[in-house]
């Protein structure tokens, strides 16, 4: 691909709806923790972390990923994690994230609450100073546990609540419904936080249904599998429900099996609200600029097609209007002067006539 297309990718302005902070966690970094912490790895080396990084599906990734969190102890160690991934989406033109954390996965470890949330705080307050992005912490249900347990992270949580966006529901999907959280999501609700849950990943587009109905979700995260309902389809048009769709992500664990397959093009063509993210960007092989990409490279979405993602991508923010203004009008500026570049390529004959030995799509 033409390396000015790269580049003209990467930079647009975007928002990241769906990623998961503990999924940011670079083998460099693990071994850092793991160090710092005294917590024994099965891994000698940084490849030898990286050629575990197969999976069959989204509970052998599951396996590994709650693995790794458990390096993460004290509120230096969250900071960091959170300040790495933004210094790297910094790069890819994120203007704004609203981010995932699975608290469980280290409560169960005795690491307090305030311990995770504060550090991530710290580390989302220095992401803004060095590089300006805008943020929300939004705290996930992990669903393969008991509902009960959900509401007593909730309200271990409570005490903290300035610091969060909105609720979300990950972790293994099929056989653990939405349905399941009714509570606990009522609660949040009641409590002003905004709602959002992983649904059709690998569950059925049942869950998607659920997730709306039963849990007030405001955004599917994933949703991929919504293709093979007419009637959901229907519905998430004509509701305007955002989905998070995240390629790499669905090819890494198989959910479809060549990213050409994928179902991005289909849920756009049908008039759903898509955004592209990374989910785990440390085990899937890809950040934020990575998946806008792929989906040029293996999907032909072209440079105006994956512009609307990244707008549409703003628009879906958990945002004031004032601030949705402030970041549409900054992606507004930035393709005004794209636009002004291009032309003043095309102007200059050497330059337009770049050569593309791959066969650019754009
Ligand atoms: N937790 C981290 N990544 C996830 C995914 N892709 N699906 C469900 N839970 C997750
Ligand atoms: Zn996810």
């Amino acid at each position: 691909m033409v390396a000015a297309t790269m580049a003209r990718i990467r930079a647009l302005p975007k928002a990241e709806l769906h990623l998961h902070l503990e999924g940011t966690l670079e083998p460099e970094l693990l071994f850092e923790l793991a160090g710092r912490n005294r917590v024994p790895l099965r891994y000698e080396t940084v490849e030898a972390v990286r050629t575990a990084y197969r999976f069959a599906d989204l509970q052998s990734f599951l396996d590994v990923y709650y693995e790794a969190a458990a390096t993460l102890r004290t509120e230096r160690d969250f900071h960091d994690l959170t300040v790495a991934y933004l210094d790297r989406v910094a790069a890819d033109g994120a203007r704004r994230v609203e981010v995932f954390f699975d608290p469980q996965t280290h409560t169960i470890r005795d690491v307090a609450m305030g311990t995770v949330i504060e550090g991530i705080v710290s580390g989302l307050e220095e992401g803004e100073r060095r590089h300006g992005i805008t943020s929300g912490l939004i705290l996930c249900f992990l669903r393969h546990l008991p509902a009960g347990d959900a509401m007593v992270t909730f309200e271990a949580a409570r005490p903290f609540r300035e610091h969060l966006l909105g609720v979300g529901l990950d972790s293994g999907e099929v056989g653990n419904p939405p349905s399941r959280f009714t509570a606990v999501f009522e609660r949040a609700r009641a409590d002003g936080l905004h709602v959002v849950a992983h649904a059709g990943e690998e569950g059925p587009p049942a869950y998607v249904h659920e997730a709306l109905d039963l849990l007030g979700a405001e955004r599917i995260d994933h949703g991929v599998r919504s293709l093979e309902d007419p009637d959901l389809v229907d519905r998430l048009v004509r509701d305007q429900v955002p989905l998070t769709v995240c390629p790499l992500s669905n090819l890494a664990l198989r959910v479809v099996d060549r990213l050409e397959n994928h179902p991005l093009p289909a849920l756009l063509a049908a008039g759903i609200p898509v955004s592209i993210n990374s989910d785990d960007p440390a085990y899937f092989g890809g950040y934020l600029g990575d998946n806008y990409l792929a989906a040029h490279e293996a999907l032909g979405l072209s440079f105006t097609e994956l512009a609307a993602i990244a707008r549409a991508s703003l628009a879906a923010c958990f945002v004031d209007d004032d601030e949705r203004a402030r970041l549409l009008a900054g992606f507004d500026d930035h393709l005004a002067a794209e636009d002004l570049a291009a032309e003043d390529l095309a102007a200059e004959p050497d330059l337009a006539a770049e050569p593309d030995p791959e066969g650019d799509p754009t």
